[in-house]
């Protein structure tokens, strides 16, 4: 029925000459016009929800001059959300920085759950591990500080590592994300999820390229369109673009 009527609307759009934009194709349903909005969002289902310890750990990493690398706390929940709906036990995080995923992953796995996090920045992490520790999810976390492709590696040459991860969460270097793909998906099990961090790049990917930008944004930018073309093309993963935060896409095993 709806079909129905957004064709006929889009008939008599045309017939008067109007152009149509493509994101007013059929089924464009997108809610979010505003900063309004997102604030509701937080305001109404996210922060009431928020556990104390991932308050607390939000307002440390505010004062913190990096606070923009965090994820975001509606981000934080639709993880904790998806590692509880698929029973998640054994992940990894690439790209720690104070802990605040890393804190909504470890309370959502059970007691005996693993992370393997991994970041080149310690300093960051021990900010953040005093709550994690408060918060009794400290020993789930095996932390390496240090980039994370040499871990990976050597991950790959124990058989027993291979299809043995239920989620990976990559929120680093946007440059190496092809190459923790190739890597990732053998490490990741058969029906097991990836989620890529920040595919829709500050909105970046889709504004043309000669767009003023600020330096990191541009330099990243072609990175995760790269990213984006080849994840859509990958026949061994479902894939699921979700504008919650900067962008995360879910990449789900199937071969
Ligand atoms: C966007 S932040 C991560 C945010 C984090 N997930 C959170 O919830 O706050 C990116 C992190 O990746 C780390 N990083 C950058 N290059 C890396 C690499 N090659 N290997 C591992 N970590 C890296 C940085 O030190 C930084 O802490």
């Amino acid at each position: 029925m709806a079909t129905a009527t957004a064709e006929v609307q889009t008939k008599a759009e045309n017939q008067n000459g109007e152009q149509k934009t493509r994101h007013q194709e059929v089924g464009h349903k997108s809610l979010l016009k505003s900063d309004a909005l997102y604030q509701y969002i937080l305001e109404t289902s996210v922060y009431p929800r928020e556990p104390e310890s991932m308050k607390e750990l939000r307002e440390i990493t505010a004062k913190h001059p990096w606070n923009l690398m965090t994820t975001s706390a509606d981000e934080g929940q639709f993880l904790s959300m998806l590692l509880k709906l698929i029973n998640a036990k054994k992940t990894m995080e690439i790209g720690v920085y104070t802990g605040y995923s890393l804190l909504a992953t470890a309370l959502a796995l059970p007691d005996d759950g693993k992370i393997l996090a991994m970041d080149i920045n310690r300093e960051n992490y021990e900010l953040g591990l005093p709550v994690i520790e408060k918060a009794g999810v400290a020993h789930k976390i095996d932390f390496r500080e240090g980039p994370a492709l040499p871990v990976l590696d050597e991950l790959l040459k124990d058989e027993n590592s291979h299809g043995s991860f239920d989620f990976i969460f990559v929120d680093a270097d946007k440059d190496n994300y092809l190459n923790y793909h190739k890597r990732l998906i053998d490490l990741v099990k058969l029906g097991g999820v990836i989620g890529y961090d920040n595919t829709l790049w500050n909105g970046s990917v889709a504004e043309p390229a000669d767009t003023p930008m600020r330096k990191y944004i541009r330099y990243y930018r072609d990175f995760v369109i790269e990213l984006n073309k080849a994840l859509a093309a990958d026949k061994r993963v479902e894939i699921c673009q979700l504008p919650v935060s900067d962008g995360i896409t879910l990449c789900r095993r199937v071969s």
